[in-house]
């Protein structure tokens, strides 16, 4: 069993902060090209997002932080700019985990961690292991992560572990690469672009999904509240109709 209720299996619970917030993102080489500097300036700055959006997450109440940092299909650039992301994220990770840690939050990376070198393989594996046990945000950077990855990864060790038994939603989720969060409530995407990119493709079955043509340099905590406060304007009916969400019934069994 998995340990949160599936979207499509039960209908979760729902709250006016979203429990679980993922985010694409998006727009640094833009934010930097408009300023006539480098792309890779645009990343830097990028790190400062981060540091603001996470710390705007732990103070709301988001128990879930999940950030896409790298796709699959980014290997696809420019190699000296693939290599300036592989040294952020190294530095990143020297330099941020402790403080991390300091305040409770949890690590987690999620993504094909085997075309990553042993450096920051070691530092992810070390980062995680160190904040395994805080209860605060739990934040997770997915790196190399493709969406069709996750699900066939889990649909090949489901079939490994019992190979003449069919893939059910029971047996897939748990195996899913962030099986220890519930889906996404909300979705962000900033940088203009309304597409989801090979993001997390299975999790965001009922993600709430918000798009800005903020830069993600230039996104921080207000524009973070003004995502949160179109969240809190939605009807998450789940597959039921208005009236019976007013009428409060009781929710029947799926199937
Ligand atoms: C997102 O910003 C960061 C990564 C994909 C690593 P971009 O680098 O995609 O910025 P734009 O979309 O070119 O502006
Ligand atoms: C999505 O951004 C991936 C990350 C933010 C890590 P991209 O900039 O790579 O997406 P596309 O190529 O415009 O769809
Ligand atoms: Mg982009």
């Amino acid at each position: 069993m998995a340990e949160f209720d599936s979207s499509t299996q039960s209908i979760p619970g729902t709250g006016l902060v979203p429990r679980h917030v993922a985010i694409i993102m998006d727009g640094n080489g833009r934010w930097a090209k408009k300023r006539y500097l480098p792309r890779v300036a645009g990343h830097r700055r990028g790190v400062e997002s981060v540091r603001d959006v996470v710390k705007a997450c732990a103070e709301q109440g988001v128990k879930y932080l999940t950030l896409f940092a790298f796709s699959s299909e980014n290997w696809r650039r420019p190699p000296d700019e693939v290599s300036f992301l592989m040294q952020l994220f190294l530095k990143a990770l020297e330099q941020e985990v402790a403080k991390l840690h300091d305040n409770g939050i949890r690590f987690k990376v999620v993504g094909d961690l085997s075309a990553f070198d042993t450096g920051i393989r070691d530092l992810v594996r070390r980062g995680e292991e160190l904040t395994a046990a805080n209860t605060g945000l739990t934040l997770t950077i997915a790196a190399n992560y493709g969406g069709r990855w996750d699900i066939l990864q889990a649909a090949n060790r489901a079939r490994e572990a019992d190979p003449a038994a069919p893939i059910s939603e029971e047996r897939l989720t748990p195996l899913l690469s962030m099986a220890y969060a519930p889906e996404p409530d909300l979705f962000i995407r900033t940088g203009g672009e309304q597409r989801v990119s090979n993001f997390l493709l299975w999790q965001l079955a009922y993600a709430e999904l918000y798009f800005t043509d903020a830069l993600w340099p230039d996104f921080g905590a207000e524009a973070l509240e003004a995502a949160f406060a179109s969240y809190r304007q939605r009807e998450r009916r789940f597959g039921r109709t208005s009236e019976q969400l007013a009428e409060g019934e009781p929710i029947p069994k799926a199937g």
